[in-house]
């Protein structure tokens, strides 16, 4: 695995750093093999980088009719509540660019249930990806991630049952520390890990010791979620700020 540390000087330079990178991610991926994948995270690092992507000057240089977006995780809450990550997607950068509606999956929230939810994305994954071998995720082109100062990333919370799991690519998740106080539903440890690239978006002083803990894949990965993050086959980089990278 080959992991990259790029600290920018503020929020704005992440933004810069963070679009240039996505959009190297994607236009790499439709080059080679005529498609591109990724799975966005929620949160409020990554909104202004999709609000980025979504301006003419972003946009114009992926070919978005070959992309498809998915979810790293997702609040179970209808798609157009304000505490969707579908909806924070949607408004900052889905609405602003021309993909085609089907190739936007989101969780299907609608369910009875955020188990339900969970296994029928897997189900789209297996059906999109053509893969049915649960030992044999797909490579996602690139999955976006935060951390939390908990150490969760997606929605893969400390202590949490989700941190164990090895036989589903999506698991449906009690509450975890972030408000919301509301069901989740997560990609795993063996689909983040199967990506091609991973990147972590994280900016704040408040993140500056969690991220010195995960980077340095300290003790009791348990209690750092984030820290079993580690794309094997791809890569794994970090796009930080200064105040961030002060732990
Ligand atoms: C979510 C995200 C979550 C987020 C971290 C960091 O559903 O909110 O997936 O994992 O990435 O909590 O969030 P911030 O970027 O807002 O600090």
């Amino acid at each position: 695995m080959k992991e990259d540390l790029i600290v920018c000087s503020g929020p704005d330079e992440l933004a810069t750093r963070a679009t240039a990178f996505i959009v190297g991610v994607l236009a790499g991926a439709v080059r080679s093999r005529g498609r591109a994948t990724i799975a966005l995270s929620g949160g409020s690092t990554p909104k202004p980088v999709y609000s980025r992507l979504a301006l003419p000057q972003s946009r114009g240089l992926v070919d978005w009719s070959k992309t498809l977006v998915f979810f790293s995780d997702e609040r179970f809450v209808p798609l157009d509540d304000p505490s969707s990550n579908f909806g924070l997607a949607k408004q900052a950068l889905l609405e602003g660019v021309p993909i085609p509606s089907s190739q936007v999956f989101a969780v299907p929230t609608m369910l009875d249930s955020a188990d339900a939810a969970a296994k029928a994305y897997e189900a789209t994954l297996k059906d999109v990806f053509g893969y049915s071998r649960v030992e044999d995720p797909p490579h996602f082109d690139l999955i976006v991630l935060g951390l939390g100062q908990d150490g969760h990333t997606a929605s893969l919370f400390p202590g949490f049952q989700s941190l164990s799991v090895t036989n589903r690519w999506v698991v449906a998740s009690p509450p975890g520390s972030l408000p919301p106080p509301v069901d989740r539903v997560t990609f795993t440890f063996p689909l983040l890990n199967a990506a091609k690239n991973v990147l972590f978006l994280v900016s704040g002083r408040e993140k500056a010791h969690v991220l010195h803990r995960v980077r340095e894949r300290g003790p009791g990965p348990e209690s750092l979620p984030a820290s079993k993050v580690h794309p094997t086959p791809g890569t794994l980089t970090w796009i930080v700020d200064k105040a961030a990278a002060s732990g």
